[in-house]
């Protein structure tokens, strides 16, 4: 245990994180106050007009509309996430609450008795949430505990601000505002001059990225890289007959996803790119240079000038090999 301890504690040099509980732990802290009584929402906002407009957004949402009874849905109302409010509107009456108002003083209920949803450490945040959309429940969830953004603390808030207004889901259009709000670095990529077209509306984060993890690295929507490109892009997907060996089945050898100051999001520039891995056309001056300074330039200039089935072909070259070339 010590040494798992030290162990643990050796890593905060690289993250700044605070200490994992068990998962009982962040359960104590949802509970809400002990004393306290489930007094219903109807009871809760009686006195109130303060939240009216929270109520008829919540009410026109897909949670609220929970509330029939004939959906068999669980139950949602403000109490399942702010916890037991008796004790927050005890002694709140219409009458107190208007007879205030006539001498201009708002009446707050005692919110202190609620959980403090704001404070809580992201996973008992995420806790909330998640005590109603287990797995079964929101099969997009699967991968919630093992992903990035709940193992670096970004809990469910964030990104659904369940008071915002009636839609509870984050419409693609708005995920690359909320995304970039975080990852300035995303950001300046798709402001590179050869970059998906995101800004304009054509793509979006979330066709590549799943927010709440992934089974794939960098949480992608798909088991690979070259599955989730070729969703959009079924021409590069194969099998080819004459396949550029298994360097085809990443994408990422060659291109950049979100953005390259590159043409066509390419890594690097041609020939460069493909001189990584090749050594492109032997020019060979030792007997009696048999090409031309004008040819050998031909050939450094742009590969795909004449391999320009780069991705694959089912067409043999003129020797009868793969060479890319029609
Ligand atoms: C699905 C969970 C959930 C439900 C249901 C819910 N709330 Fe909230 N509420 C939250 C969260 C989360 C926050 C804190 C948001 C944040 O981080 O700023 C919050 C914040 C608030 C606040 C503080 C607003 C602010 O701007 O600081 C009020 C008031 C409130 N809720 C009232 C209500 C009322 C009234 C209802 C029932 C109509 C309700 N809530 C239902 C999750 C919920
Ligand atoms: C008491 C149970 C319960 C709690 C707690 C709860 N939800 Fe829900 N939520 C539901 C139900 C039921 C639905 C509607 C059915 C569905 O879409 O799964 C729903 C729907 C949603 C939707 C909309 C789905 C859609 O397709 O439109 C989002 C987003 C959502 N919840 C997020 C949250 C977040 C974030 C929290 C925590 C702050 C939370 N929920 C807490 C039960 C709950
Ligand atoms: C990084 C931002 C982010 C976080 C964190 C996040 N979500 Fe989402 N969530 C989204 C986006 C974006 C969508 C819309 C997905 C889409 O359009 O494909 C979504 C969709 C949903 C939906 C709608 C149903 C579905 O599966 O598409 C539910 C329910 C939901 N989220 C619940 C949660 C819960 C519960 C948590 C916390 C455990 C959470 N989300 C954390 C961004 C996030
Ligand atoms: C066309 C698909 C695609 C789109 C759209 C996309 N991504 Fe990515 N993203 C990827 C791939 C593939 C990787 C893995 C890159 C690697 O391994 O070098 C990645 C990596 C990342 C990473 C981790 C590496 C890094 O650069 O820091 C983050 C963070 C990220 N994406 C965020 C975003 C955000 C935010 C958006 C929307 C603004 C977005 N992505 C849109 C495909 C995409
Ligand atoms: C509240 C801040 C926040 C928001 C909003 C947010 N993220 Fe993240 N995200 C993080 C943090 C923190 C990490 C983990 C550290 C890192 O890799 O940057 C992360 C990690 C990721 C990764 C994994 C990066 C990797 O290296 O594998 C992807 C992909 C990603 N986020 C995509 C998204 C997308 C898509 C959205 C919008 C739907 C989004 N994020 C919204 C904070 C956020
Ligand atoms: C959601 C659909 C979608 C996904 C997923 C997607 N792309 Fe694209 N891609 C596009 C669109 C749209 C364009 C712009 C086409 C146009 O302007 O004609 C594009 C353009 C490109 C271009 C050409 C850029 C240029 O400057 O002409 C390349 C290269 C590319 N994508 C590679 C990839 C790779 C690699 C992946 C996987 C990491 C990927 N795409 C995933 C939709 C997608
Ligand atoms: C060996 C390097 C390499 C790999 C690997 C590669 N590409 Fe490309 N790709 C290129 C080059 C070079 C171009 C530019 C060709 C041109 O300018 O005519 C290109 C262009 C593109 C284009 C835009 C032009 C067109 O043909 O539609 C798309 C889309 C694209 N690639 C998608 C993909 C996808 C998806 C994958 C993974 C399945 C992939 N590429 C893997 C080198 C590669
Ligand atoms: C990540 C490394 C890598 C990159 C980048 C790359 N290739 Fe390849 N290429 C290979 C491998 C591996 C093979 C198969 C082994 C072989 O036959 O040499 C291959 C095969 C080929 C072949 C067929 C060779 C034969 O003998 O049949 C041609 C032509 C080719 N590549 C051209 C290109 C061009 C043009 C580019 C740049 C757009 C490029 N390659 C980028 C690794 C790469
Ligand atoms: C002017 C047209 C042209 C250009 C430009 C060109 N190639 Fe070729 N390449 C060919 C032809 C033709 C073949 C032989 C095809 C055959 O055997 O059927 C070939 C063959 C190859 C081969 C197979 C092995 C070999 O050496 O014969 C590789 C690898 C290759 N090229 C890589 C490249 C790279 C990398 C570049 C850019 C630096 C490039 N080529 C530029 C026309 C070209």
């Amino acid at each position: 245990m010590m040494v798992l301890f030290s162990f643990i504690s050796g890593c905060s040099g690289l993250k700044e994180s605070k200490p994992i509980l068990p998962v009982r732990e962040y359960e104590k802290m949802i509970v809400g106050n002990l004393n306290a009584d489930y007094v219903g929402t109807r009871n809760c906002l009686a006195a109130c007009h303060e939240h009216d407009r929270l109520k008829l957004f919540f009410d026109a949402s897909t949670m609220g509309a929970q509330l029939k009874k004939e959906s068999g849905m669980p139950l949602v109302d403000c109490e399942s996430c702010h916890g037991p409010g008796s004790l927050a509107v005890k002694g709140l009456t219409k009458e107190l609450v208007e007879m205030n108002a006539g001498q201009g003083i708002k009446t707050a209920c005692d919110f202190k008795t609620l959980i403090d949803l704001k404070k809580l450490p992201a996973t008992a945040q995420s806790l909330i949430c998640l005590k109603c959309h287990t797995v079964n429940a929101t099969f997009n969830l699967h991968n919630w505990n093992s992903g990035l953004h709940a193992l670096n603390e970004v809990s469910c808030f964030p990104c659904h601000d369940i008071h915002a207004g009636p839609d509870l889901k984050v419409t693609p259009l708005a995920s690359g505002k909320l995304c970039f709000s975080c990852h300035q670095s995303a950001q300046a990529q798709f402001s590179l001059p050869s970059h998906h077209p995101l800004k304009e509306g054509r793509v979006f984060c979330v066709d590549c990225h799943n927010p709440h993890g992934g089974f794939a690295d960098h949480s992608l929507q798909q088991d690979s890289v070259k599955e989730t490109c070729v969703q959009c892009h079924p021409d590069k997907r194969g099998p080819f007959l004459y396949q550029h060996a298994d360097v085809a089945e990443n994408c990422l050898n060659c291109h950049s996803p979100h953005g390259s100051v590159n043409s066509r999001l390419l890594n690097a520039r041609e020939p460069f790119l493909c001189l990584q891995c090749h050594e492109g056309h032997r020019i060979n001056t030792e007997e009696g240079g048999s090409i031309t300074a004008e040819r050998a330039r031909a050939f450094y200039t742009r590969c795909t000038d004449c391999h320009s089935t780069i991705h694959g072909s089912d067409v043999p070259s003129t020797s009868g090999g793969g060479r890319f070339t029609q």
